[in-house]
């Protein structure tokens, strides 16, 4: 499975530099701070919000298949959840990452279980509304990573959101200043 995983993977980031990242992925050093966080938190369940192409999603997958963790992956877009199950079916990674179709926070009442761990990638000002919503689906010591906190930090939506992650006794967090600024959150 791993070379398959590893030549889709080589394949989506040549994509990114070809069409000048059309699907919005991650850059390579956050999806590595994604690998690290499984690596040493070993969560069992992980979700995504906005699985795009199903870049994040490979790049967990790298290291769940190792740490015997799955992942569950929501995407709204029709056309770009069918790319991300073409590319789930070439990596080989059937029986670790499940596809969710369906827009965030409605579909996640479908997802049955507490989560381990949260990357949120999808629509920016909805993601206080994805922390409320999940809170009580939330491990206790469950990591909630959010993505672009720094590149759309002008936006009223996300300062009031981080400002929230800050003073709320639920997490106590930390934003990351690099790549598109990430938020790590830990539910207490
Ligand atoms: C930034 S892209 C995700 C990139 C992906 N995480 C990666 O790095 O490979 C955001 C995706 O979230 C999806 N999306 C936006 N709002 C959503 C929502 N409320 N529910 C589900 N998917 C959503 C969009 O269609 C888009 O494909």
């Amino acid at each position: 499975m791993q070379n398959l995983l590893e030549t889709v993977i080589e394949e989506l980031e040549a994509v990114v530099k070809d069409t000048g990242n059309a699907f919005w992925n991650i850059p390579p050093a956050t999806a590595a701070l994604l690998q690290w966080l499984i690596k040493v938190h070993k969560p069992s369940r992980v979700l995504e919000i906005g699985t795009s192409n199903g870049y994040s999603a490979l790049r967990m997958a790298q290291v769940l298949s190792h740490s015997g963790g799955v992942l569950y992956t929501v995407e709204s877009h029709a056309e770009r959840f069918a790319t991300a199950e073409k590319n789930f079916a070439r990596a080989g990674v059937e029986g670790l990452v499940h596809q969710v179709k369906g827009h965030a926070p409605e579909i996640l009442s479908s997802l049955e279980g507490v989560f381990d761990m949260v990357f949120l990638d999808a629509t920016k000002m909805e993601y206080q509304s994805y922390v409320d919503f999940l809170y009580p689906k939330l491990s206790i010591g469950a990591i909630v990573v959010a993505d672009n906190c720094v590149s759309h930090g002008d936006d009223l939506y996300m300062q009031k959101f981080l400002q929230f992650m800050k003073e709320t006794p639920l997490f106590s967090s930390v934003l990351l200043s690099f790549d598109n600024g990430v938020l790590l959150a830990h539910k207490s």
